[in-house]
C-alpha cells in the first residue's frame, strides 16, 4: 500500500522542482527507505542543473602567459574567500595506462609549474614514478570556473621539500613519519600506536628532519585549460598549449 502511494507520488516528481522532490522524499524515507531513496536519488541527479552566467572568458581577456592567467584565477578564488581554493584533483596512470584520481593541494605555482606535497612510496607516487606524467583540476564553482593542466612530473629538490616541511604544523610533520600512505593498515588503533612511537621519537626535537619517502612533485604544464561556464552550456574554453618552440598558443575550444 505505501509502495503504491510512493510510486504515485515519485511518478509526479518529475514536474516538481527540486524543493518539491526535496520535501517528498523526506516524508517517504522513514517508511520505506531503501526503496525511496533510490528513486529520489534518480529524479535529483537529472533535475540538479545550473546555468553559467555569471562571467565571460575573451580572448582579450587573456595573459599571454598561462601561469600569470592562472595566478590571477586563484587570487580570484582566493579573494572569493573560497574553501580551500587551491584544492585540486590530481590524476595520474599506471604505466599500462589505468588512472587514478585523488584530490590534493597546490603549494607553489611559478613558471616552473605547479607544486604538491605527498609520500613518494603512495599509489600516486609509485604512478608517477613508471609514468612521469599528470593531470590537474580545479574547480571554483562559485565563479563558474574550471582549470586544466597537463603536463610532466618532476622530483622537487630536497632542499625545497625540507623548507615546506619545516613550514609545517608539527602534527602534519609528524604525520608524514606516521603514514605509509596508501599501504593498507589492520586497524585504526594501529595508526593510532605508530603516532605514539613518532611522537616518543622526536620527543624534545625541534628541527624535525623530512623523512625521505616524503616530498613534492612539480608539474612542469605543456597544456592549461581556462574554463568558463556560460548560458546554455556554451562555455568559454581557451586553452594554451606549448609549441616545440616552447611557446605558448592560445586556442579557443568548442564548449
Ligand atoms: C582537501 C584534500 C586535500 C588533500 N591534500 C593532500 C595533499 O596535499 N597531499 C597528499 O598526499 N594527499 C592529500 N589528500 C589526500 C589524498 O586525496 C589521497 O587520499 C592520498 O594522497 C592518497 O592517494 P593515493 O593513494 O592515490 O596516492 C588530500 C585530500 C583532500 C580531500
Amino acid at each position: 500500500m505505501i509502495r503504491k502511494k510512493q510510486i504515485r507520488m515519485c511518478s509526479a516528481v518529475t514536474k516538481y522542482t527540486m524543493a518539491e522532490t526535496s520535501i517528498v522524499a523526506v516524508v517517504e524515507t522513514e517508511e520505506v527507505p531503501d526503496f525511496t531513496e533510490r528513486i529520489d536519488h534518480h529524479l535529483s541527479l537529472a533535475e540538479l542543473r545550473e546555468n553559467y552566467s555569471r562571467a565571460r572568458l575573451d580572448e582579450s581577456d587573456c595573459e599571454t602567459n598561462p601561469i600569470v592567467m592562472f595566478q590571477r584565477w586563484l587570487k580570484d578564488a582566493q579573494v572569493a574567500a573560497l574553501k580551500e581554493p587551491n584544492a585540486m584533483t590530481l590524476a595520474t596512470a599506471t604505466a599500462d595506462g589505468k588512472p587514478s584520481g585523488r584530490i590534493v593541494l597546490l603549494k607553489e605555482v611559478s613558471d616552473l609549474g605547479f607544486v604538491f606535497f605527498t609520500n613518494y612510496e603512495s599509489r600516486k607516487g609509485q604512478e608517477v614514478k613508471t609514468n612521469p606524467f599528470a593531470s590537474l583540476t580545479f574547480y571554483w564553482a562559485e565563479l563558474e570556473r574550471q582549470v586544466r593542466v597537463e603536463g610532466s612530473v618532476q622530483v622537487v629538490p630536497r632542499a625545497e621539500s625540507q623548507a615546506y616541511f619545516d613550514r609545517r604544523p608539527r602534527g602534519s610533520r609528524l604525520g608524514a613519519w606516521v603514514s605509509s600512505q596508501s599501504a593498507t593498515a589492520e586497524t585504526r588503533h594501529v595508526v593510532e600506536e605508530k603516532l605514539k612511537q613518532i611522537e616518543e621519537r622526536f620527543k624534545g626535537i625541534e628541527q624535525i628532519p623530512a623523512p625521505d619517502h616524503w616530498g613534492g612533485y612539480r608539474i612542469i604544464p605543456d597544456s592549461v585549460e581556462f574554463w568558463q561556464g556560460r548560458p546554455n552550456r556554451l562555455h568559454d574554453r581557451i586553452r594554451y598549449r606549448r609549441d616545440s618552440q616552447d611557446k605558448w598558443i592560445l586556442e579557443r575550444l568548442w564548449p
